[in-house]
């Protein structure tokens, strides 16, 4: 029997709104200072979307580019991974797809917070696997302002926003560019340790009595750290064996840009050298599930990834929700920004 088609890598994009937004002008709103921000997150500055720019905008620019890169223009599928979307109702997806001139094709949602774009690139992968769809374009996209309180210091210094995007294709197992076994989990008990309290179904019947800060993102970050560090670890190593590599096999590890620290002691606990772990957390922030496709193309563009290296991923965030695989970098991709 011949093996299902495993997705493989053929596009990457990424666009980031142009405004930057350097700590100098949160400190001077928040109780707060550049050097805490970058001693203890290890970012300098992040971009924030114009008022009329939203989650779908930045995705349609990111799609745009990915599809570009992978010389394709037509997917089977749309995916868009947010925290942020543009409404409550619908689901920003199929309007991603109209604007990329893509209609009638499958479109949808995944919220799996800062693991949403693994979690949709696995969607992706079953898709194409069964047959469903032979390439699915797989977006991360997020508008943090929209759910950060900007008075909020425990959360406000951390997020950023932006888009990335994938066209994941029917391929051969193994091939360059294929992705390996996918790991990944989650953690409802711990729900409250970043969640939006107010503006769905849990807390209508206080709707009217809703607090503004309840719109809010609320975040146990110190307990989140604890876990993002044991939960990625644990997670990219089981992805590597799944893949029958072992970790000194390991070139590049991209992992979700939470915390310049959490990224460090991911590193240290698996033994992978801190320098073969690209970052753009310092100019991008924590931009939840654009982080990995960003990094991607950024790493991808200034050359830290390159054809062959055999790179692991792995993502970290609210639910708790964690998820982790491998691939073999692909040779002719090149990322559109
Ligand atoms: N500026 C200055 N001081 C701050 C601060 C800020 N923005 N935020 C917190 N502090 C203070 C605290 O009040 C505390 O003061 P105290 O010691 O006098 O009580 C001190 O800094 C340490 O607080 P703590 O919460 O332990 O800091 P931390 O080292 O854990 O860093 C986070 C806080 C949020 C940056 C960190 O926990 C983190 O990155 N967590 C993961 C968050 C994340 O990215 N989640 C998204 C999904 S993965």
């Amino acid at each position: 029997m011949p093996a299902a088609p495993t997705a493989v890598l053929v596009g990457l994009g990424a666009w980031l709104p142009p405004r930057r937004v350097p700590n100098s002008e949160l400190c001077a709103r928040l109780d707060t200072s550049d050097e805490w921000i970058r001693e203890r997150i290890g970012i300098a500055e992040r971009r924030f979307a114009e008022p009329d720019v939203s989650t779908g905008d930045m995705a349609v620019e990111a799609g745009a580019r990915a599809m570009a890169s992978a010389g394709a223009d037509t997917v089977d599928a749309v995916l868009v991974a947010t925290s942020s979307p543009d409404h409550p109702c619908p689901a920003t997806a199929p309007w991603v797809a109209h604007r990329l001139g893509l209609p009638s094709v499958a479109a949808f949602d995944v919220a799996a917070g800062c693991s949403g774009f693994l979690y949709a690139g696995t969607v992706a992968a079953g898709l194409i696997a069964s047959g469903t769809a032979h390439r699915v374009l797989v977006v991360g996209a997020e508008t943090m302002t929209s759910i950060v309180d900007p008075d909020d210091r425990a959360t406000a210094p951390i997020f950023g926003e932006g888009a990335g995007a994938v066209v994941l294709e029917a391929g051969v197992p193994h091939a360059e560019g294929a992705m390996g076994p996918v790991v990944w989990g989650s953690d409802g008990s711990l729900a409250d340790a970043i969640v939006v309290p107010a503006g769905g179904a849990r807390g209508r019947r206080e709707r009217d009595r809703a607090a503004r800060g309840d719109f809010f993102v609320h975040m146990r970050g110190n307990e989140v750290f604890r876990h993002a560090v044991r939960r990625m670890a644990a997670a990219a190593r089981d992805a590597v064996a799944a893949a029958g590599w072992e970790m000194g096999d390991i070139d590049r590890l991209i992992a979700h840009q939470a915390n310049q620290r959490i990224t460090a002691a991911v590193a240290d606990t698996l033994g992978v050298p801190v320098g073969n772990c690209p970052s753009n957390i310092h100019e991008v922030g924590n931009t939840a599930a654009a982080s990995l496709p960003l990094l991607l193309a950024h790493a991808a563009d200034r050359g830290d990834l390159k054809p062959g290296h055999r790179t692991l991923l792995v993502a970290f965030g609210s639910g708790l929700a964690w998820a982790a695989t491998t691939l073999v970098w692909p040779a002719g991709l090149t990322a559109r920004l």
